[in-house]
């Protein structure tokens, strides 16, 4: 699976003859299973064209900040939180230069400026404007508010000049990229995570489960690989992809995640139980398919053990982190929970319409003694990456007590 798995790019694309090499960089961002969109300035568009990196990225391309049928359809500010990352690729020293003045004068830019996402610049250009003073001095300011700068490569120039200014290689930009999502927030921990629902049979070809999609909770196994730890995924029946640097094990019912962790529980710093695990098992599972019979027919279930709350009671329980889904009192339950199953933190979210299980997006409620924190609604991902931190956060405070250094300079979403 691709490093840039689950990430929407947004490729900025300006006027310079490196401009061609943007095609290539779309296939490769794309290889490694990144969503790709891209915006062109007017510059750009004379050196390749829109349909070109249409094609290739499978969205239609932006050029213009003032077209009221691009901006119906996804107008700068749905593209600035839509990325997970920007990347200008080629920038020029135009560019750069109106970047550091903070204009917003054409669709790039105000994508930039509106997006709070990370963001690079790949610098390409004549070694002469890269080496001019208010070039270089444009870059230090870009570094400065924490915009990386990728390259320049150093060679032949399309100018017939040898020097620095040369676009990175496609490969090179696209493995860089992958470096902005990551930190060192849980390096050298180790993670357990759950997810997914459970299926609990009731004969050979029925089983009692819930809507749980999975999605979240491989989002966390994700986001905790990218902060440095390795990780550990328990997981009932999904359809997602593993996420990259997670080792995956499959379990179907309740008693097998619950064998599945406690075998690891011990041996973890961090469990994190995002699984809806089923709270009930049928009592009797049929050998043979149960034929209709009764107008009526009455299950007998018997409750599954919680796994969260075995593994929080353990002698050498890691730091523990539950889910709750609540319909109504989030808060009063959640803390309820937080106490009952002596967990070190809670992250309840309100299932209802568009919120919850199956839907792309989330917003957490996260608890613990003494504190909490409010996560608003956002693609799992990005939520993922923002709970983890949290997590990382309390941990180390737990661990180290005031003498917590902050690992993670600042949240990479
Ligand atoms: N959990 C678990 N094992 C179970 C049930 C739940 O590990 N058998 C974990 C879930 O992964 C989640 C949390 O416990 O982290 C959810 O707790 P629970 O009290 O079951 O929450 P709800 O399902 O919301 O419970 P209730 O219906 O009681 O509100």
């Amino acid at each position: 699976m691709g490093y840039l798995s689950g990430k929407n790019i947004l490729l900025g694309v300006t006027g310079g003859i490196a401009a061609y090499k943007s095609a290539e960089l779309v296939r490769r961002l794309r290889e490694q299973g990144a969503a790709v969109r891209v915006v062109m300035t007017a510059g750009a568009a004379e050196f390749i064209t829109p349909l070109t990196l249409q094609a290739l990225s499978g969205h239609p391309v932006a050029t213009d900040l003032l077209d009221p049928a691009a901006e119906a359809a996804m107008g700068h500010i749905e593209l600035a939180r839509w990325a997970d990352a920007v990347l200008v690729a080629p920038a020029t020293a135009n560019f750069m230069a109106r970047r550091v003045h903070g204009r917003g004068d054409d669709l790039l830019t105000a994508v930039c400026l509106a997006s709070d996402a990370p963001q690079a610049v790949a610098p390409a250009m004549n070694r002469g404007m890269w080496d001019d003073p208010a070039t270089r001095q444009n870059i230090a300011t870009l570094e400065g508010r924490g915009i990386r700068v990728f390259g320049p490569a150093e060679g032949g120039q399309a100018c017939g000049e040898s020097g620095p200014g040369r676009l990175l290689e496609p490969e090179q930009l696209t493995e860089n990229l992958a470096g902005l999502f990551s930190n060192a927030a849980l390096t050298g921990c180790r993670v357990l995570v759950t997810a997914g629902p459970t299926r609990e049979a009731l004969d050979p070809v029925r089983y009692l489960s819930n809507r749980s999609s999975g999605k979240m909770g491989l989002a966390v196994a994700a986001a905790a690989a990218e902060a440095g730890a390795q990780v550990t995924l328990v997981t009932g029946p999904v359809v997602l992809q593993t996420p990259s640097r997670v080792e995956r094990i499959d379990v179907v019912t309740a008693a097998e995640m619950q064998q599945a962790v406690l075998e690891r529980a011990s041996a973890v710093d961090i469990f994190i139980a995002a699984a809806a695990v089923a709270d009930y098992r049928p009592q009797f599972v049929a050998a043979q398919k149960l034929k209709k019979s009764a107008e009526k027919q009455v299950l007998e279930l018997i409750r599954n053990p919680d796994i969260l709350a075995t593994v929080a009671a353990l002698e050498a329980a890691p730091f523990t982190v539950g889910f709750a889904a609540e319909t109504g009192s989030v808060e009063r339950n959640a803390r309820h929970k937080l106490q009952a199953k002596s967990l070190d933190m809670i992250a309840a979210n309100r299932v209802g319409a568009d919120l919850g299980f199956d839907a792309d997006d989330n917003a957490l409620q996260v608890f613990w003694e003494g504190g909490s924190a409010a996560l608003e609604k956002t693609r799992k991902s990005r939520l993922a990456r923002q709970l983890v931190a949290l997590v990382a956060e309390r941990y180390h405070h737990k661990h180290n007590g005031d003498k917590v250094i902050k690992l993670h300079a600042k949240d990479p979403a």
